[in-house]
């Protein structure tokens, strides 16, 4: 199994791709495609930079996307980054300035490990529910939020919450991401 997992990130070096994260996106990307229809894209938890290269690729020429992570990230080519907290007010005032609703909310996010599974758990729900709520205030009709999350106790709460908000809702665990990870990808369509 190893092997296999080495090759994305041998196929990620070869291919330009700063992270090997960059094929989890290309692959739910392949059936929604998300990227492709969206106007005006935010990318939540960015750094490296291996999603928005994926965005900056396939995005339609004028499309719009900002990106936000807590740590600094290099350029990406018609990708806006922003170095700010999620839960700071400089990210509020983002998204006052928004000149559109987003039609796409992507969230590679997660926490840094405490080591302590249920506070890790938690964390990273606060994170998921972030997502979710701003979506529900500020995604556009037909918009679609992909958050990453993890398969354990919380999954099947967070699983309603999109389905009470969402017309569809999908469960994702692309080839790329580590089988030996609990980590997966819930992606609501539509918004009710
Ligand atoms: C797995 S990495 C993202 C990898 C990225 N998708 C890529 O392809 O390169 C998760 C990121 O979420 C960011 N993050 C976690 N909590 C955050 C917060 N509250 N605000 C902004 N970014 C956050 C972390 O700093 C980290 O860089």
């Amino acid at each position: 199994m190893k092997d296999i997992q080495d090759t994305w990130a041998k196929k990620a070096k070869n291919e330009g791709y700063r992270s090997r994260a960059s094929y989890k996106l290309i692959q739910i990307n392949q059936t929604h495609k998300l990227i492709e229809q969206a106007d005006l894209i935010l990318e939540l938890g960015s750094a490296p930079g291996g999603w928005s290269q994926v965005i900056s690729s396939k995005k339609k020429s004028h499309a719009k996307c900002l990106a936000i992570d807590l740590l600094s990230m290099q350029n990406v080519d018609a990708v806006d980054f922003y170095k700010i907290d999620l839960f700071s007010d400089e990210f509020a005032k983002l998204l006052n300035d928004l000149p559109k609703k987003p039609d796409l909310i992507l969230s590679d996010m997660s926490v840094n490990l405490s080591g302590i599974k249920l506070v890790d758990d938690e964390a990273n729900l606060e994170l998921n529910l972030f997502c979710l709520d701003l979506s529900k205030k500020i995604l556009n009709i037909n918009g679609a939020l992909l958050i990453k999350t993890f398969s354990n106790q919380n999954l099947k709460k967070l699983k309603k919450l999109f389905k009470e908000n969402f017309e569809k809702v999908v469960l994702e665990k692309p080839p790329a991401s580590k089988t030996s990870s609990a980590e997966v990808y819930l992606l609501g369509l539509v918004p009710k």
